[in-house]
């Protein structure tokens, strides 16, 4: 779509973000117990008791890890403290921003396996989805159950040996204009033609993709180690 994008790169120490910028962000996910106990002093009493609900350790792990991360990058932009951020959801459940920050800043975050995505305008509403593939055995029930008739033919126009990948692709792109639109997987089978839309590689095995209400001109892609 002839729109820049650069490839990943550490974070300035001052964020700033531009009219037209898209900013992608990757981290991992996979952090110790004991780094855990430490990122959860920056998360709300809501986090944490979203944090204690989950039965598996490792899914506590990362949604701490993913929620620690967006607080610290959006406190990046907004020159405040991660423990700070004070979010709002829709009825949907989408955050953002909220309005005492009065920021145009918007974001969406995505996580799959290790790794969590989130994606940053300067206004625009965005929506992201990151999915570790993993082989299924059951495309053809999910495709039929999540495309439109449009999806259904882009998706039989895969030949078989990129079947997996297709599918993966058309479900990013469709989940992450939901997440733009901030409407949820029930509304899967609705059309929704997004501004702007791309898909990007976080890591090996992951596939996603990226929406945003109006044409970008430029991506910028963030690395950000834990430290
Ligand atoms: C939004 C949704 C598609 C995300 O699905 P998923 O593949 O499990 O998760 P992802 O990792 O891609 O995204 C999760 C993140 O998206 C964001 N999010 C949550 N709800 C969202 C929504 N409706 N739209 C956009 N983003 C949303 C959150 O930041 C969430 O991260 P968190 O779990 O750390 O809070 C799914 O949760 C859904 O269908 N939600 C709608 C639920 C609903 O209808 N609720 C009604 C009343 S609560």
């Amino acid at each position: 779509m002839g729109v820049e994008i650069a490839p990943w790169q550490a974070p300035p120490a001052s964020l700033l973000i531009g009219t037209g910028d898209l900013h992608l962000w990757r981290f991992r996910t996979d952090i110790s117990a004991r780094t855990a106990d430490t990122l959860r002093q920056s998360l709300s009493a809501d986090e944490c008791a979203r944090a204690d609900r989950f039965i598996n350790p490792r899914h506590q792990l990362r949604f701490i890890a993913a929620r620690y991360r967006l607080r610290r990058t959006l406190a990046g932009y907004l020159k405040y403290l991660p423990a700070s951020i004070v979010f709002t959801n829709s009825q949907q459940g989408k955050p953002s921003l909220g309005k005492e920050h009065r920021s145009d800043i918007n974001f969406n975050l995505s996580h799959s396996g290790d790794w969590a995505v989130l994606a940053v305008t300067s206004g625009p509403d965005v929506g992201v989805d990151v999915e570790e593939i993993v082989v299924k055995d059951n495309v053809q029930p999910l495709t039929d159950y999540a495309f439109n008739e449009v999806e259904k033919t882009l998706f039989s126009a895969f030949p078989p040996a990129r079947k997996q990948r297709g599918f993966y692709r058309l479900w990013t792109a469709k989940e992450a204009r939901l997440k733009m639109l901030g409407i949820g997987l029930g509304e899967m089978k609705k059309e929704i033609m997004p501004g702007f839309g791309c898909f990007f590689v976080p890591a090996k095995g992951y596939v996603a993709a990226v929406a945003v209400t109006c044409q970008v001109a430029r991506i910028i892609r963030y690395h950000d180690a834990m430290n």
